[in-house]
């Protein structure tokens, strides 16, 4: 009965949507995957890739292998050393260092609602998948993270196969294979993992469920501002996170947009340009107009997840704010000192705009409403060694 119904509401969603047709398998899908990942209901159901499908087994591996310091090559990190779930999974520092004293040039990224992004990490166009990047942490030589690289490698997946308890969790996760662990079984399992941190639970999440007074009238107004033509912040900061990186399983990939910009941080040079140590996409491309664009990144649990943007270079909301109201940040001295309100590369959206102090403090406000306690404090995230 409970599928039937679901049937019929997927096919009322996707009328709306003419590219996809549901099929009663897919609707059963969708409906187990709501229960998986305890869906309310104003989200939509993600999109799993099918090489993956998600499981329970899957799930609670990838949950021990996050918290494993076994996963380093030296057995001093693992993934909580960056994502601490206490701060929605980011780590407070502006960028961090790896597990071999490695310095990172990226801000260690919250990991809530991951599974609804349509493009991974601060800037990359070619991660579409979260396997596709859950290797780097794992594997990179460059910068090193975790630092298994090849030579390593046997010698952590036998740690793996030396202890019963992962024995057993890799092959009831993997019920098909007798071969131990194996970094694919390694990467799909923290993908599933990931893939449940959903965080729908701020008092913005119960204004959106109907609860009208689940916001104060400070941040109702700060609402009204961050989706209003003067700030204009929804236009890359949209959807359920806050992000136009976004898909969900009735997404038509044909749809999905180029989720990249120059918000205007940087213009080193007068021509656009960032710091040498991360031009964003441009790394990738190496076209010059590709120069400081990034991933507008998602402002679930924002207040949490300090400081800001990809280098952590600006420490609090307010000064996020105020750098958009002046159109752009100005860097006064030192190496990177430059005016980004005069780079020929911004986003036509970064405009400038006058703002009151009350006005400011309202968007703070409604930002804040974006903190999800349920989420920080939910022990299907936490540290499993810690339960036993
Ligand atoms: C040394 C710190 C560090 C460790 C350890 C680490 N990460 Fe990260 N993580 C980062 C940084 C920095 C970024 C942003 C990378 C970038 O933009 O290039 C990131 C990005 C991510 C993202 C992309 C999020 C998004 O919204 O696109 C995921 C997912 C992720 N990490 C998961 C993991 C997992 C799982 C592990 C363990 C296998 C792990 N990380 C280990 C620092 C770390
Ligand atoms: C043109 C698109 C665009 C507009 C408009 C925009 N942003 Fe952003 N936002 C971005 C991008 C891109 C980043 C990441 C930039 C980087 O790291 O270099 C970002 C980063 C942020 C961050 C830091 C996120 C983090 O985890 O570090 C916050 C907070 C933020 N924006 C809030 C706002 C607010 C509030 C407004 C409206 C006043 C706004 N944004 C308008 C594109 C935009």
């Amino acid at each position: 009965m409970k599928y039937i119904f679901a049937v019929v509401i997927v096919a009322m969603l996707s009328a709306c949507n003419q590219s996809s047709t549901t099929t009663v398998e897919e609707s059963v899908q969708q409906e187990t995957l709501r229960e998986l990942l305890d869906l309310p209901e104003h989200m939509a159901v993600p999109a799993i890739p099918d090489f993956n499908p998600l499981t329970r087994e899957k799930i609670e591996l990838g949950r021990f292998l996050f918290y494993d310091k076994r996963l380093s090559a030296n057995q001093t990190q693992s993934c909580e050393s960056c994502h601490d779930q206490q701060l929605a999974f980011s780590d407070g520092l502006e960028v961090p260092t790896g597990s071999t004293g490695h310095q990172l040039t990226r801000n260690s990224q919250g990991l809530a609602n991951v599974v609804y992004h349509s493009t991974f990490t601060w800037s990359n166009d070619t991660f579409l998948e979260l396997e596709d990047q859950l290797n780097v942490p794992i594997r990179a030589d460059n910068p090193i993270e975790l630092g298994v690289t090849d030579s390593e490698l046997e010698e952590v997946l036998a740690r793996f196969d030396a202890d019963p308890v992962y024995v057993e969790m890799f092959a009831n996760a993997f019920p098909e294979s007798d071969t131990g662990a194996t970094i694919n079984k390694i990467i799909f399992s923290l993908a599933s993992f990931v893939r449940t941190m959903i965080s729908a639970g701020s008092a913005y999440d119960q204004y959106l469920l109907g609860d009208k007074t689940a916001l104060t009238e400070q941040q109702k107004l700060g609402f009204q501002l961050f989706n209003g033509e003067r700030f204009e912040c929804f236009h890359c900061h949209t959807g359920a996170n806050f992000s136009v990186s976004y898909r969900d399983s009735n997404t038509n990939s044909g749809n999905i947009q180029f989720p990249f910009f120059n918000n205007g941080l940087y213009n080193v040079d007068g021509e656009g340009s960032y710091p040498a140590s991360d031009q964003g996409l441009y790394d990738l491309t190496l076209n010059e107009a590709d120069k400081g664009l990034f991933r507008p990144q998602s402002l679930r649990n924002i207040e949490l997840t300090a400081p800001y943007m990809h280098d952590g270079s600006i420490a609090t909301l307010r000064e996020v704010i105020e750098h958009y109201a002046r159109g752009g940040r100005l860097i006064e001295y030192g190496e990177n000192a430059g005016d980004g309100n005069l780079s020929p590369l911004k986003s036509g959206l970064i405009l400038g705009f006058v703002a009151s102090d009350e006005e400011i403090d309202a968007v703070i406000a409604f930002l804040e409403s974006l903190t999800d306690y349920e989420f920080i404090n939910n022990p299907k995230f936490s540290n499993p060694f810690e339960e036993q």
